[in-house]
């Protein structure tokens, strides 16, 4: 296998990966796509910021575990690339509406990599429109490397993208789940999939919707399947805090949000592990998450998880299923809204594309 990039699931050896930056971070400005997904005691954060740089002191803290992971990741033999620098402070103009960015922290949410095809997600919060410039570099680096490359149509962010009714406090009116992003547009953000081989699992979530879900079936076509999952999170955004894979036949879930009859039956010869309850309490520095960033870590391979310092029960857990974890120091970036998982992308993991149901 000579693939350039090259990943079909969460836990095959990771040879290289993308590792984000808060460098130049912006706060977004406060709406109704932003309030769907962020936890309601933050809004003073957005009122007092949006439109402003995260404070520097938060985002130097973060930097320097950035930087810490590279040199984890480095030390195990894995190349690190990182994006290019992109001034999010930079305000800009379509013909509906403008809007500062926000970062580069998240490669997770923005770019997929699945089999050699590497897949642009469209994004549908208006700061992160031109998010996947900063890791363009790389990717026309990776297409001329032999990699395929798809980027699904941009939403045009209009406020008919948004369920402009929306309302975070009752977010299932007449028992029905509503979202914030319609469903007249393609929409989708690439850390609401996960890929196990043949079958990636994906939620509708305030950033990806049916039209979304069906345009990433299509273009995968018949070597794949795309299952569609829903759990409890009441603002769901992003799967990786709900379903973990740690191997072939384990998965680890948040026991919060997920129950097991929520999976498929595909996974009845699975076992299914419930994650220890966040070591952080949930405060008011979570921003853009819950505290179930806990479970956002990184595998390396399947017998090895970066992992942050402070969760211990966590690591204690992995270490039953035969799970060497490496921890880092890594609060200072829950913050910005996500931890190690989000905070990567693969480019290549060594292995084969095969079917674990
Ligand atoms: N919505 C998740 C939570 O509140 C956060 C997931 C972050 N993941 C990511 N890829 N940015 O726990």
């Amino acid at each position: 296998m000579d693939k350039k990039v090259w990943a079909c699931n969460e836990w095959d050896p990771l040879e290289e990966v993308i590792v984000g930056s808060v460098d130049d971070a912006v706060v977004p400005v406060w709406n109704v796509a932003l309030g769907s997904a962020t936890p309601s005691h933050s809004k003073w954060f957005f009122d007092e910021y949006g439109g402003k740089p995260f404070p520097q002191e938060m985002r130097d803290k973060a930097a320097y575990e950035l930087d810490n992971l590279v040199k984890v990741l480095e030390n195990l033999g894995v190349t690190v690339r990182r994006p290019e620098k992109q001034d999010f402070s930079k305000e800009c103009v379509t013909p509906w509406w403008t809007s500062t960015g926000l970062y580069s922290a998240m490669p997770r949410d923005v770019m997929m990599v699945v089999g050699d095809t590497i897949i642009e997600a469209p994004m549908a919060w208006r700061s992160r429109y031109f998010e996947i410039y900063a890791f363009r570099d790389l990717i026309e680096e990776y297409f001329r490397d032999g990699a395929r490359w798809l980027a699904a149509p941009k939403g045009s962010m209009k406020d008919s993208f948004y369920n402009q009714d929306f309302d975070p406090e009752n977010a299932e009116p007449n028992g029905v789940r509503q979202f914030a992003v319609a469903e007249n547009e393609v929409a989708f953000d690439a850390a609401d999939f996960v890929r196990f081989g043949k079958d990636l699992f994906v939620q509708k979530s305030g950033v990806t919707n049916a039209m979304g879900i069906e345009w990433v079936r299509r273009h995968l076509g018949d070597e794949y399947a795309i299952h569609e999952l829903s759990f409890d999170e009441e603002h769901p955004l992003h799967i990786d805090t709900s379903i973990v894979p740690l191997c072939p036949g384990k998965l680890l879930i948040n026991p919060s949000w997920v129950r097991k009859e929520h999976l498929p039956s595909m996974f009845d010869s699975w076992e299914i592990i419930e994650a220890p309850e966040p070591t952080m309490p949930f405060d008011s520095a979570l921003y853009f998450s819950s505290d179930w960033l806990t479970m956002n870590f990184l595998s390396v391979d399947e017998k090895t998880a970066i992992v942050e310092e402070n969760e211990g029960p966590l690591m204690e857990l992995l270490a039953k299923h035969g799970i060497n974890s490496i921890p880092i120091p890594f609060r200072n970036f829950y913050p910005f809204g996500g931890a190690v998982h989000c905070a990567t992308a693969d480019i290549r993991r060594r292995g084969t594309l095969d079917s674990y149901f």
